[in-house]
């Protein structure tokens, strides 16, 4: 014989199939956050440029910009750690990667590697957590007046992140800044933006 369920029990199931509806349409537009930054804390740097036009194409997520300019921090040595241990700036530094589901970074580079301010950021942030960026997707890139754009301080960059638990997974250089930059349209070279743009794309597919 066919029963009629409890009109209490109809009423719980739809509670709860709407709870998980709500969730999934939660999670569905819920944006990704995105930490970008230069490694380099210039007040003028040129990563940094490159950095806020990459960002600002990444229009579907939340994105968090640090201007390192204001995350100055101590030369590193074991005496520094154990006497003043971690500054402020490398905890809330680590914070935000932790906060972020990607990273956009631009390094720059001296005599052909990673500066020193960056090298100096990444043994901070080691020595606080060796794996500080577990499983972060990184856009890795880099940029200089030079014809060669960078690409030694990010080749170099891109083998030591995953040492941290990081993953790269879309790099990009930008040669002759100066000549294929321009403040207001971005990248001017059309090759150069083609790239950038499939880069972009590539980051954002992984996140
Ligand atoms: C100490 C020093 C070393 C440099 N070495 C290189 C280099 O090896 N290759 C390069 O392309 N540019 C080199 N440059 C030029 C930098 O790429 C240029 O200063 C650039 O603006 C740095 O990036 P930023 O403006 O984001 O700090 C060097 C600059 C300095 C100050």
């Amino acid at each position: 014989m066919f029963c009629r369920p409890k009109l209490g029990k109809i009423l719980a199931i739809e509670r709860y199939l709407e709870y998980f509806r709500m969730k999934w349409i939660k999670d569905l537009y819920k944006m990704k956050k995105i930490l970008a930054f230069a490694g380099s804390n210039s007040s003028s740097s040129i990563n940094f440029e490159l950095v806020k036009y990459t960002t600002n194409l990444l229009e579907t997520y939340e994105i968090q910009l640090l201007n390192m300019v204001d995350y100055q921090l101590p030369m590193y040595s074991i005496d520094v750690e154990n006497t003043h241990g971690f500054s402020a700036i490398v905890k809330q530094l680590k914070e935000n990667i932790q906060n972020a589901d990607g990273l956009v970074i631009a390094v720059n580079e001296h005599n052909g590697g990673p500066s020193a301010y960056f090298k100096n950021m990444l043994d901070w942030l080691s020595r606080l957590d060796r794996n500080f960026l577990k499983e972060k997707k990184v856009l890795l890139m880099a940029t200089s007046p030079g014809r060669g754009g960078g690409s030694g301080a990010l080749e170099i960059v891109k083998r030591t992140l995953p040492f941290f638990g990081g993953e790269v997974v879309a790099t990009f250089s930008l040669p002759s800044f100066n000549h294929n930059f321009d403040q207001e349209q971005g990248i001017t070279e059309i090759g150069l933006a083609k790239d950038h743009k499939k880069v972009l794309q590539q980051f954002s597919a992984q996140i």
